[in-house]
This record gives C-alpha cells, sequence and structure tokens, in this order.
C-alpha cells in the first residue's frame, strides 16, 4: 500500500513595499516552493501567501504547517533543502529507516 502523503503547507511571505519580503525576492521564492512541492507529487496549493507577520527585517520569512518551523532570508536556492526537510522525511519517519 502507498504511504499517505504527508498534510504540509508553506506559507510563504511576498508581500510588497519597501523593505518587506516581496521586496527582498519573496515572489521568487514562492514560485520555487511552488515548483518544488510539484517535483515532490504535491499540489501548488499548498504553497500558500503568507501575511506580514512583521518579521521582514530578516525577511523573506516561510513558515511550515503543521511542523512549526520558521525559516528566515530565504532564497530560491533553499528552497530544495527546505522542501525535502519537510515532504522527504516523512517518508523515512513512517517505516523508521
Ligand atoms: S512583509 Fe514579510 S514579514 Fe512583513
Amino acid at each position: 500500500m502507498m504511504p499517505m502523503p504527508k498534510f504540509c503547507q508553506f506559507f510563504v511571505c511576498a508581500t510588497p513595499g519597501e523593505g518587506r519580503c516581496g521586496s527582498k525576492g519573496g515572489g521568487e521564492v514562492l514560485e520555487s516552493f511552488r515548483a518544488e512541492v510539484e517535483r515532490h507529487g504535491y499540489a501548488p496549493s499548498a504553497v500558500l501567501r503568507n501575511a506580514c507577520t512583521r518579521r521582514h527585517h530578516e525577511g523573506p520569512v516561510v513558515f511550515v504547517y503543521p511542523d512549526d518551523v520558521w525559516y528566515t532570508e530565504v532564497t530560491p536556492g533553499d528552497v530544495p533543502g527546505i522542501v525535502e526537510n519537510h515532504l522527504a522525511g516523512s517518508r523515512s519517519s513512517k517505516t523508521g529507516a
């Protein structure tokens, strides 16, 4: 039997405005997340636009639900590793490998 895919959502802040995540590359990060989750067989709707959480001094920021993990100063290059951490890790935890 195929394992159930893990429920996971990536909230990416790409809020536009001076000094905000959108002006620091948040839009590119959002697109990278959509492409990467699809590569893992997930719908791009697993990636959502987050509202400003007043953390843009360390933006672009990403929150992963339900794992409750924040990432700061995220670049498109960080995205494959982050997605791997949260989606690929679920497979091995189920088998205990
Ligand atoms: S704009 Fe991203 S935290 Fe404020």
